[in-house]
């Protein structure tokens, strides 16, 4: 059974999370866009696509020309611990799905919030957005834990500890938050409607 789409979930939640600011945005570990073109097709910002995986990044930019987006879109080949943008100068970072495989998280967020304006706010983490529909969510979640199940009895244990809150807040404060919250529980039962929201990390400069 196919699933329902969760980019456009977790665009809405992205974008009442920006609160009507526009500028630039960065969709970082973006794989082939999912959330950026989502949030293109939403608001007006110019989104801009990073991710170390270059075939992922002409993707995005494709799939975001044939959208008709090709003016206010753009892409960078890098890495969250090196981010290849000048201090201060965007205004929001959307990261969803890619925190768990970054080499150096802690490294990560103090790279997001140097490149933050003032004023700037990110939301880094994993979940399907808000308005994904439960039943939905509960089947994804049980594939995903199956299948990680499967690559032995420590990799479940290693999944849900990455997408804890505890992980979370000392990613946030080792990396030196002045201040910051943590959404959702994903780490909770399926049944458990704290874990509908995923988990993330927010912040603002
Ligand atoms: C599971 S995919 C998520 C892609 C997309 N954000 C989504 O929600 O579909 C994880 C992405 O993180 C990227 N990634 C891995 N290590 C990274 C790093 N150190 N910094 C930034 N992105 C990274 C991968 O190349 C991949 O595109």
């Amino acid at each position: 059974m196919d699933l329902p789409d969760y980019y456009e979930t977790v665009a809405r939640d992205v974008a009442d999370f920006a609160a009507g600011a526009e500028g630039i945005w960065v969709d970082l570990g973006c794989g082939e866009g999912g959330v950026g073109l989502a949030l293109a097709r939403r608001c007006q910002a110019f989104v801009l696509f990073v991710d170390p995986d270059s075939a992922a990044l002409r993707e995005a930019l494709e799939s975001g020309r044939e959208a008709g987006f090709a003016r206010r879109i753009g892409a960078l080949a890098g890495c969250a611990e090196q981010m290849p943008l000048a201090s201060e100068s965007v205004d929001l970072v959307v990261s969803r799905g890619s925190i768990f495989f970054w080499r150096d998280p802690i490294q990560g967020v103090r790279e997001v919030y140097r490149i933050l304006r003032p004023g700037g706010r990110a939301m880094i983490g994993g979940g399907l957005g808000s308005a994904y529909p439960k039943w939905a969510r509960k089947e994804f979640m049980r594939r995903r834990r199956e299948s990680i199940a499967r690559e032995g009895p420590q990799a479940l244990a290693r999944f849900e500890e990455k997408r804890s809150p505890k992980t979370f807040r000392h990613i946030a404060t080792e990396a030196g938050l002045p201040a910051f919250h943590i959404v959702g529980e994903s780490d909770a039962p399926l049944d458990d409607p704290r874990a509908d929201l995923g988990i993330w990390l927010q912040f603002s400069k």
